[in-house]
């Protein structure tokens, strides 16, 4: 099946602080969106990977990957939702005949390519939807505006999500034509609200999005650099 990885890369990485784009910071020498496509791609179960960029990206961005006429660049939007739907739409009219999309934070440099070939399997078997998850370490409590908190939640329920998520070509078309698209924080929230079953599979703690200085420091050690 033909399979089409879009990489929302767009992000300012404000909470980083870096004074660049997030995908663009180097990890261990190596940018991070770099990390993210080579992890997709060297699952062997990725075709295609479209990558949505800020609009003053897009010339650095298609040199760091001139060697390959599988990456593509699109300009992205001011929020995620938008550069995937952005994305989706270049992608789809660059590989027509998409039967898998999967959409990757270029943030989530680290992930397993045997992550990615797992997401697919399980579109490929049959699922519409699919997320890797991990379970919550840490009591979750919701709070009022001032703080205060007002329950806790039974965390034994509950799934952190991470990415790449994977969908079947027309499940995820459907979600971004539906109207329903708003800032939601993943894509699976978006094909939810079709009425369609997302499934899950197990995460990986590589997978883990870059996200503050902490984080990169922690993704550093893990290079060995
Ligand atoms: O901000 P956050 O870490 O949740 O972003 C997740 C991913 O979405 C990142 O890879 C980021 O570059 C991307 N993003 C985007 N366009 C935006 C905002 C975020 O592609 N406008």
């Amino acid at each position: 099946m033909s399979v089409l990885a879009l990489v929302p890369a767009a992000g300012d990485g404000v909470r980083l602080g870096a004074g660049i784009p997030k995908a663009l910071v180097r990890l261990g020498g190596v940018p991070l969106v770099v990390r993210a496509v080579r992890g997709l791609l060297d699952s062997g179960a990725v075709d295609h990977v479209l990558i949505a960029v800020r609009d003053g990206d897009v010339g650095e961005m298609r040199d760091l990957f001139a060697d390959t006429a599988a990456v593509g660049v699109a300009v992205g939007g001011a929020d995620r939702t938008s550069s995937v739907g952005a994305a989706l739409r270049c992608g789809l009219r660059e590989w027509p005949g998409t039967e898998i999309v999967l959409v990757h934070d270029a943030a989530r440099a680290l992930t397993p390519p045997a992550l990615v070939a797992s997401l697919v399997a399980a579109v490929a078997g049959g699922m519409d939807a699919v997320v890797p998850v991990l379970p919550v370490a840490d009591t979750i409590k919701e709070v009022d505006a001032a703080g205060a908190v007002e329950r806790t939640v039974d965390r034994s329920r509950l799934r952190a999500v991470q990415t790449p998520q994977a969908f079947r070509r027309p499940v995820l078309e459907r979600a971004y034509a539906a109207g329903l698209v708003d800032a939601a924080t993943d894509d699976a929230g978006l094909v939810e609200r079709l009425g369609v079953k997302v499934h899950t599979v197990p995460g990986d703690p590589l997978a883990f999005k870059v996200t503050t200085r902490w984080d990169l420091e922690l993704a550093e050690h893990l290079v060995g650099s």
